[in-house]
């Protein structure tokens, strides 16, 4: 680079004009260096001094299934979130409800190397050892929605599902006046959202008189959660309310008493909350109340970043919830207060 070139144009009034400009200029010039090494370089290699590409990140997402709409409107919050941030790329991988295929899914994306992992794993325990290899392996992991064993993780985000199951236990008390027959459709019970509805539910009902006269593990599933009930009818004549751990169990039972003439009276109460499933339904008048379970999406990625650019996030993130009934569906629910008795 020529230092004729950066010779200020325009002049100083000091009797020692010249090593005044000479003085100038040559600060410039060093400034200049300092600032941009690449001057220092031939006009050639100058040319490539553009701007650094920024780093980009791979993220590996292990979903547990997609048959779920829950699931599916997971994926597309994280998709939405990390669209916004050119740098980070991420890769979908569906178990299909397979404990085993995620367990693969989990060693393929370490020996990628990807640089971070999020999983919504399928249960608890079997995908425990597989998300300590990734942490051992220097891959930071992020666990959504349903817990592992211990705390093994980078980071948890979820929603509190003994809240939950307490809020909704507390809603059905109150809509049936403290007494009645109810069915309970569990969710799989080896995972942590089924355990901790059920015992925040229960613990909700206690001291009522509210009898629970049938209980079946509907696996999250709405074909599952429409056989069962069809036993629940066969066997008893009197139902007041159905507690389903997701809105689909609620759905599937609400379609079995339907078809066997019995809704009518029946109170169908789920969770999850999602606008065209449990929220339409309530409008719909098909289900009676749901809570919302936020994906954990979008704070996914928000906490993704952070630990991509080093810095250290909260071990457990948990996520809020709504509760939606025919009183305030229309106005769009109602945040559920702390239930400070729901241990
Ligand atoms: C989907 C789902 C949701 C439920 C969540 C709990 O697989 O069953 O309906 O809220 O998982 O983990």
């Amino acid at each position: 680079m020529k230092t004729s070139n950066l010779q200020p144009s325009f002049s100083i009034a000091r009797p020692n004009i010249r090593s005044g400009r000479d003085w100038l200029a040559n600060t410039l010039l060093i400034s200049i260096l300092v600032l941009f090494p690449g001057c220092k370089k031939s006009g050639e290699d100058a040319a490539h001094n553009t701007a650094t590409p920024q780093k980009q990140f791979v993220i590996g997402m292990s979903q547990c299934n997609l048959g779920e709409p829950w699931r599916v409107q997971q994926n597309a919050d994280i998709q939405a979130a990390a669209a916004q941030h050119p740098e980070l790329k991420v890769i979908f991988k569906d178990a299909q409800n397979d404990t085993l295929r995620q367990i693969y899914q989990l060693q393929e994306y370490v020996q990628q190397k990807v640089n971070l992992i999020i999983v919504s794993p399928k249960e608890t325990q079997p995908l425990t050892g597989p998300i300590a290899q990734a942490m051992a392996a220097g891959i930071p992991v992020i666990v959504l929605d349903r817990r592992i064993l211990g705390t093994n993780y980078t980071c948890f985000i979820g929603g509190d599902n003994k809240q939950i199951g307490y809020a909704a236990g507390k809603w059905i008390a109150q809509a049936l006046h403290g007494k009645g027959n109810v069915v309970e459709l569990m969710g799989l019970m080896t995972t942590t959202p089924a355990q901790q509805r059920h015992l925040g539910f229960r613990e909700a009902i206690a001291g009522t008189d509210i009898h629970v006269i049938f209980q079946a593990d509907m696996q999250w599933l709405q074909s599952v959660a429409q056989m069962e009930m069809e036993s629940a009818l066969d066997r008893f004549p009197a139902i007041n309310l159905v507690f389903a751990a997701n809105d689909d169990g609620a759905h599937g039972a609400y379609l079995a008493a339907k078809s066997g003439r019995r809704a009518e009276g029946m109170k169908f109460v789920g969770i999850d909350g999602l606008p065209q499933e449990g929220v339409a339904w309530v409008k719909q008048g098909i289900l009676d109340a749901t809570f919302q379970y936020p994906t954990g999406g979008a704070p996914a990625i928000a906490e993704a970043l952070k630990i991509l650019h080093g810095e250290t996030v909260p071990k457990d993130i948990v996520l809020g919830t709504r509760m939606y009934d025919k009183a305030n569906v229309n106005q769009g629910g109602q945040p559920v207060a702390d239930a400070s008795d729901a241990k």
